[in-house]
């Protein structure tokens, strides 16, 4: 009897235990912080861990593609009309970015290397060859025009020395030429009076199998916030005139990899150099992909609004007070002069004129916009597409009559989605880590649960007990009245 009623009171300080056990555990939130300590650890960049293994050799494909706009009407462009082009695309690369020539410095605590990026064409994702044929604007033409418009003149001489080679406003070449570089005739002439000057123009001229330089990373192992955060960058050299350098850091890193334990209030800052800017994105959906959870951030409408909007933008109307309009940004300064303008593709979320302007924009959020998804647990980027449009600010120059009556207009040449999806053993050892965070998340709700189990045992123990000390005679009006 004794021995019944010790069992039957320990059930019960058991489950108090528990209970209060449980609910400390939620109040004082020690499982997800020893969860986040353990995936702080882990997140470092030193020989041997798996983040120095996605980091220094990203495990994911990476595709880079390109979207032409064909001009269909050059003549009556000439004339005034509004331009109309076809969106051609895609031409599919594969790109690969290891980080080369690794070494660790000041105890471990940073680490420096070069970022190599090779492009292999994949035919079988593509549209057509790289050989297809695009028309459209003349850029080495026009930035020379643009550079001479001044100069009376120069600009006649240069003026008939194109009429004499038949170059003009537009051009037609193919997708290889276009982006990774062909022989100006032009620029070949002005090279004679201006050695400086490259006779080479691609949009990615020099960007295949080369890097921009050295760059010094901090490992996280002081700070996991600092994980594969650049620390300096110092190497210009392989810029060249109208590189659209494809190097999109994230503060500093190459955008595959970002710090762990994320909210949705984060601000995430990334530098893009094609853009001469940093950009920042915020939380906008919780997604889902490949089984794992995780948070959508994309940069907000404010980022490229215009002064009305954001006065921030300020600094990016050149020069002084001169302002596009929203959704446009004039990179010029940092194309070595090229009336180059950057925008969302299609001109998403920018002014409604720019779409006007041309015949064939179709702007839509899922298909323009750029986005990036986390899991917010360990930081990893589970998808990304990275979506930019290059463009040619082009107006009529009185002092060259190749450029006939056209009307001012942004025009846009191509647009680039680089793009990434986690890999699936990413996603196994991902999918490994979601459940121990699950499991150990509820750990002191199942403690909580189990208490009160328990105690629902114990009450049932304690009432069971009392029936024979208690008499029937006793119960009985109990259980009439
Ligand atoms: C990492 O370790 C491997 C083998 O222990 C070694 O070959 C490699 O050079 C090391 N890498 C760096 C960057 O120290
Ligand atoms: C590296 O660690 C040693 C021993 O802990 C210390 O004496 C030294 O100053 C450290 N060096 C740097 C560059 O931090
Ligand atoms: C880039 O360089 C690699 C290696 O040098 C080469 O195989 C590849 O075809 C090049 N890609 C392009 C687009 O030229
Ligand atoms: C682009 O337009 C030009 C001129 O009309 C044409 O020759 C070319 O085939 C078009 N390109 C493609 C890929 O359709
Ligand atoms: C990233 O850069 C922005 C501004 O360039 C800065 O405000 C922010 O604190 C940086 N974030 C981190 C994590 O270093
Ligand atoms: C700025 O953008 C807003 C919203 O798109 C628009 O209503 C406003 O007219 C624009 N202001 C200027 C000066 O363009
Ligand atoms: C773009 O900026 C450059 C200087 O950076 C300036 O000369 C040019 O006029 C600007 N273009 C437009 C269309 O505002
Ligand atoms: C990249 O974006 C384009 C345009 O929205 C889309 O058609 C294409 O499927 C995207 N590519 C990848 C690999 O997501």
């Amino acid at each position: 009897m004794l021995l019944k009623l010790c069992c039957i009171y320990s059930t019960g300080v058991f489950s108090m235990l528990l209970l209060i056990a449980g609910i400390s555990m939620v109040l004082s939130n020690v499982f997800p912080h020893f969860l986040q300590s353990v995936v702080e650890k882990e997140i470092v960049l030193k020989n041997g861990t798996l983040a120095f293994d996605a980091w220094e050799n990203p495990p994911a494909p990476i595709y880079m593609q390109f979207y032409f706009f064909n001009l269909t009407n050059p003549l009556e462009v000439l004339d005034g009309d509004k331009p109309a082009v076809v969106e051609i695309g895609p031409y599919t690369y594969r790109e690969y970015r290891p980080m080369e020539e690794v070494s660790f410095h000041e105890n471990g605590t940073k680490v420096t290397a070069v970022n190599t990026k090779t492009y292999i064409f994949q035919p079988n994702m593509s549209r057509g060859p790289e050989s297809d044929l695009i028309r459209t604007v003349n850029i080495p033409a026009v930035t020379v025009m643009e550079k001479f418009k001044k100069t009376s003149l120069v600009a006649s001489l240069i003026s008939s020395y194109m009429k004499s080679t038949g170059e003009g406003l537009f051009t037609t070449r193919t997708v290889g030429e276009l982006l990774w570089g062909y022989e100006d005739e032009l620029l070949k002439t002005l090279k004679v009076i201006r050695p400086e000057l490259d006779d080479v123009f691609g949009l990615f001229y020099k960007s295949n199998a080369s890097n921009d330089g050295e760059y010094m990373f901090f490992t996280g192992q002081q700070d996991y916030r600092d994980f594969a955060r650049v620390d300096t960058w110092n190497g210009e050299s392989s810029l060249n005139w109208w590189t659209s350098d494809e190097c999109n850091m994230i503060n500093g890193t190459n955008g595959a990899s970002f710090h762990p334990v994320i909210t949705k209030n984060e601000t995430l800052y990334m530098f893009s150099s094609d853009l001469c800017r940093s950009l920042y994105a915020l939380y906008e959906e919780d997604v889902i992909v490949k089984g794992i959870p995780g948070y959508r951030f994309s940069p907000p409408s404010e980022v490229f609004a215009n002064l009305t909007v954001n006065p921030a933008n300020a600094g990016f109307c050149v020069p002084a007070g001169n302002c596009l309009g929203s959704g446009v940004l004039n990179v010029s300064a940092c194309k070595q002069g090229a009336p180059i303008i950057m925008s969302s593709p299609h001109f998403y979320q920018a002014d409604e004129k720019f779409v006007q302007d041309v015949f064939g924009m179709k702007p839509k959020k899922e298909h323009h916009e750029t986005t990036i998804d986390i899991n917010p647990l360990t930081g990893f980027v589970l998808q990304a597409a990275k979506r930019i449009q290059i463009n040619v600010y082009v107006e009529k120059i009185p002092t060259f009559s190749q450029t006939g009556n056209v009307r001012t207009v942004v025009l846009p040449v191509v647009y680039l989605n680089e793009s990434v999806i986690i890999d699936d053993a990413s996603v196994r050892k991902l999918k490994v880590i979601v459940l121990e965070e699950n499991v150990v998340v509820n750990i002191p709700f199942m403690l909580i649960g189990l208490g009160i189990l328990l105690g629902g045992i114990f009450m049932f123990l304690m009432c069971r007990q009392k029936i024979p000390e208690s008499t029937a005679a006793e119960r009985q009006p109990l259980l009439s009245s």
